[in-house]
């Protein structure tokens, strides 16, 4: 949403952070859904909604959890105002064990938030320190009102949680009337759980050492994030890297908002700038990967019945993408400012993007030295026909850096596949993305090496009488090496039908996890506000995987 619209007809900014031209079919008012939509069967206490995702578990040997409200707030006519903020600093039981990020073998965020009345869904961030912990979709509220939580592995952000006092912020982009009414109320917690026996972490694959906020600072009236508004618009900060560093890694959060909340959707000729998006990454200039976005449906998408329980994948807890800076550390060691920047090919208005910078600084030495081996990243090639759009990219870099640890050797490749046919009332995508990490030293001895392959298939029916929208988060993830110390083998398929004619809606959804670290497998069905089959379990089918 512009900023600007608040100061055009008032009315007409009352939608979500979700505008809805081109695509006004595929958003429904709230005040018709609250008019149209059944009330649940129990209507005297909110309605649960959630989002199906697995437990985390905290290591063996782990003790805690350790609990610390960090924030609690209510969120009514925010737009346009600063975020809510509070003070940090590591809770207690952290300095009690020492203070130290490697005392921590799990840390969770858990965000808890209610709201009755009427209302769209909104977009929010929580970030610690100007660096994003969490980026979600509110609920569309229920006149009775809803409750939904999210819990989110942050161990990754575990440097954050101990560097000291900071500033927790915020920011729900709400609008309250007359009309729409309902207001959010969250709290933040943060649950740490620690390790009994302190270890040495593993270089390089542990938690960063630093993460540097690549995203925009305090007092703000918005949220931390940039707005990328075109395909021409960049985003970009300049950052001076440690002198030490080892190894970078760059993650994305993104989001698509307004004329490009469904971007997918688009007819290739016709509609704005066709379905195609991804998000670059260029450091001084230099294209360092990209992200080619799972294509989050928020709560309010297409027909909100279709997200009531359960939410739409990747909706109260957005991806993030990681995108390997170290073979291109050899231009930034200098001490000097480099420039970071964001870019997303072929937006429209409007994509919030910001990042944090992951750094591994060396114990051993107060300089590293590094340079690029090779570097290959051939233009985007894209194909446009009346119905289909296919686009694929490569990027790969190899670089050397060396440390106390050794000479060591980083080869980051990323490639991407996507394929959609638009038939006017059907859309059929998939996303295939592929990035591959191996760090090797000069005898050709193997640290650590990490393939992940991602696949987000998506078909859209939306006939005058039924609309069903299939959708899949498929990822693998293979790790090897001397150092690597997570599981080796993980897999994740995703899975979720919806269903909605009139005023009838189901939605059936399966999640199964298989891996080194455990397995978790649910299968849930419900139709209506109702569950109607649900079964879960945390064993292994296949047995003890290794
Ligand atoms: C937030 O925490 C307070 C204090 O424990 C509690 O009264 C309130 O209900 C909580 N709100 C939500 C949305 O969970
Ligand atoms: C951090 O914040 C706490 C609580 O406000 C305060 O007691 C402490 O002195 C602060 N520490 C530093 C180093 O500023
Ligand atoms: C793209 O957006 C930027 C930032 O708002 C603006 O300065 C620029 O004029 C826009 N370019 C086009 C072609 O609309
Ligand atoms: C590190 O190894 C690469 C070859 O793998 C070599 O080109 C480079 O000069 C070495 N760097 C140092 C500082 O020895
Ligand atoms: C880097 O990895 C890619 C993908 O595995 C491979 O095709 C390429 O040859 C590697 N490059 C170097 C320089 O090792
Ligand atoms: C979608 O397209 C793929 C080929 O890209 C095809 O295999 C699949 O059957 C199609 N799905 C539907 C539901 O038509
Ligand atoms: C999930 O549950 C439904 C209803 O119980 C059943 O029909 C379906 O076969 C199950 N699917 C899987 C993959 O287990």
């Amino acid at each position: 949403m512009a900023a600007s619209c608040i100061h055009l007809v008032f009315l007409l900014c009352l939608v979500p952070a979700t505008v809805a031209s081109p695509h006004r079919n595929l958003r429904k008012s709230p005040l018709d859904v609250a008019a149209a939509a059944p009330s649940p069967a129990d209507a005297s206490r909110p309605t649960t909604f959630f989002e199906v995702d697995r437990p985390l578990r905290p290591p063996p040997g782990s003790s805690g959890p350790c609990s610390t409200l960090l924030l609690s707030s209510s969120f009514a006519f925010t737009f346009t105002k600063p975020p809510a903020t509070a003070a940090y600093s590591p809770p207690p039981c952290l300095a009690a064990v020492g203070g130290r990020a490697s005392a921590i073998s799990l840390a969770v965020l858990e965000w808890r938030a209610t709201c009755r009345g009427v209302q769209f869904d909104r977009i929010f961030g929580v970030w610690l320190g100007g660096a994003e912990l969490l980026r979600g979709s509110t609920a569309e509220p229920l006149q009775n009102g809803v409750v939904w939580s999210v819990s989110k592995d942050i161990t990754r952000y575990a440097s954050l949680l101990a560097a000291g006092n900071s500033t927790l912020a915020v920011f729900v982009e709400n609008l309250v009337n007359s009309q729409y009414t309902g207001v959010y109320y969250a709290n933040v917690t943060l649950h740490l759980y620690f390790r009994r026996t302190p270890t040495t972490p593993p270089p390089a694959v542990a938690p960063a050492d630093l993460i540097v906020p690549m995203s925009r600072g305090l007092p703000l009236n918005d949220g931390l994030w940039y707005k990328i508004q075109n395909a021409t618009d960049v985003a970009s900060k300049g950052v001076a890297l440690p002198s030490n560093t080892y190894r970078a890694v760059l993650e994305l959060y993104v989001s698509f908002h307004g004329d490009d909340e469904f971007w997918w959707k688009n007819q290739p000729g016709a509609d704005a700038n066709g379905p195609f998006r991804e998000v670059t990454v260029r450091v001084d200039g230099v294209l360092a990967g990209a992200a080619w976005p799972f294509p989050v449906i928020f709560t309010g998408g297409i027909d909100p019945l279709l997200w009531q329980p359960i939410t739409g994948i990747g909706s109260f807890n957005l991806p993030t993408y990681d995108v390997e800076v170290t073979p291109l550390l050899g231009k930034m060691l200098d001490g000097k400012a480099h420039l970071l920047a964001f870019a997303v090919t072929n937006a429209v208005d409007v994509w919030y993007v910001d990042a944090n910078l992951h750094l591994w600084l060396d114990p051993g030495s107060t300089a590293t030295a590094a340079g690029l081996v090779s570097y290959v990243a051939p233009e985007l090639a894209a194909a446009t026909t009346s119905s289909r759009t296919t686009a694929s990219r490569e990027v790969s870099a190899t670089g050397w850096v060396k440390s106390s640890y050794g000479n060591i050797t980083t080869n980051a490749t990323q490639t991407f596949d996507f394929d959609s046919t638009n038939a006017g009332e059907t859309v059929n995508q998939t996303t295939v993305a592929h990035a591959g990490v191996a760090a090797t030293d000069v005898a050709g001895v193997l640290y650590y090496s990490v393939q992940t392959h991602q696949r987000f298939p998506l078909f859209l029916d939306s006939g005058a009488d039924q609309v069903t929208v299939t959708h899949g988060l498929e990822e693998t993830t293979v790790a090897a090496g001397r150092w690597s110390s997570g599981p080796r083998y993980q897999l994740l398929r995703n899975t979720q039908r919806s269903s909605v004619a009139g005023a009838s809606w189901g939605i059936r959804q399966t999640y199964r996890y298989e891996a080194t670290d455990g397995c978790y497998l649910r299968n849930v069905t419900s139709s209506g506000y109702s569950i109607v089959t649900d079964q879960s379990s945390e064993a292994c089918v296949k047995g003890p995987l290794r």
